[in-house]
């Protein structure tokens, strides 16, 4: 059916949002705490930085050495709570392990927190009441709204559980009306699970964990992975080799690796930025 590309989507919300900066009295400013070396945390955050500047709010890094004591990384984190200057803050995951992950995601005052991960914002998107949501499951009703997929009703396999992805959208896909299940490592007859699914969201981690035979027709696959196959191409759970019979056989829609979810992401946490500056600004 639908190849839900986000590219489109990423070029009119860039321009709705440097709309919304150019209203605010004073710039939005996102500060990102970034510790060691991880290579793909190195990548996502310089996206984070560069989509930050087409859209005109100000961004910086703070970037830590691997064997950063937990106390140096809480004073950062208080300091930018009570900066004025300072709209929003993210703590780039995963970070070494000798600092406790938990705790400094928590410390982020939760108006300041744009990933939505503390306890706070966590608890108020459990109980339906407003505050700042992870990204990437915004970012996945964002593109399936865009595209017109229904969801009220619809029955949605989740298979992930993680805090990041699985539980916040399972949150967001009820209160979209949907019926949702989440699947994980220990699931039981996955297979059947996937067949009798509306929507499916995949965020396992595995280069052609799925394949077309996989879905019923009709399924909205949604591919959260970004994995790197043998010839170091970036790809996602769904095999690239069956895109062609899932699109034009089995009539599915399918957000593609790269240019989906992963694009939709940065947009939200820029928008979610500008959202706390907003209110701020009608306080
Ligand atoms: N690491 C992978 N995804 C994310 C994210 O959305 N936010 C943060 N802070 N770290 C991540």
């Amino acid at each position: 059916m639908t190849l839900l590309d986000a590219r489109q989507l990423v070029v009119k919300k860039i321009d709705e949002l440097k709309e919304r900066v150019n209203k605010l009295k004073t710039k939005p400013s996102l500060v990102i705490i970034r510790v060691g070396e991880d290579f793909a945390s190195g990548k996502y955050v310089a996206n984070k930085i560069r989509k930050c500047e087409e859209v005109g709010i100000e961004s910086k890094i703070i970037h830590l050495e691997e064997s950063v004591k937990q106390e140096s990384v809480e004073k950062i984190i208080l300091d930018l709570n009570k900066d004025e200057n300072v709209t929003g803050v993210l703590l780039q995951l995963p970070i070494p392990k000798h600092l406790d992950e938990d705790y400094l995601t928590n410390l982020i005052k939760d108006e300041k927190d744009v990933d939505g991960f503390t306890i706070g914002n966590m608890g108020r998107l459990s109980l339906g009441l407003e505050g700042n949501i992870a990204c990437t499951p915004r970012g996945i009703i964002t593109l399936l709204k865009e595209f017109s997929v229904d969801i009220e009703g619809k029955d949605v396999l989740i298979i992930n559980r993680s805090n990041i992805v699985g539980k916040p959208l399972a949150q967001l896909f009820l209160k979209e009306n949907a019926t949702v299940t989440i699947a994980h490592s220990k699931t039981k007859n996955l297979k059947e699970k996937i067949l009798m699914s509306d929507i499916v969201v995949s965020a396992v981690g595995r280069a052609n964990f799925l394949k077309s035979e996989d879905f019923s027709p009709n399924t909205t696959i949604v591919d959260v992975s970004i994995n790197f196959n043998e010839e170091g191409k970036m790809c996602g759970d769904v095999a690239k080799t069956d895109y062609e019979i899932l699109l034009n056989e089995k009539q599915c829609n399918l957000t593609p690796v790269p240019n989906g979810v992963g694009q939709m992401t940065v947009i939200e946490l820029i928008e979610q930025t500008i959202e706390i500056a907003e209110k701020k600004e009608s306080r």
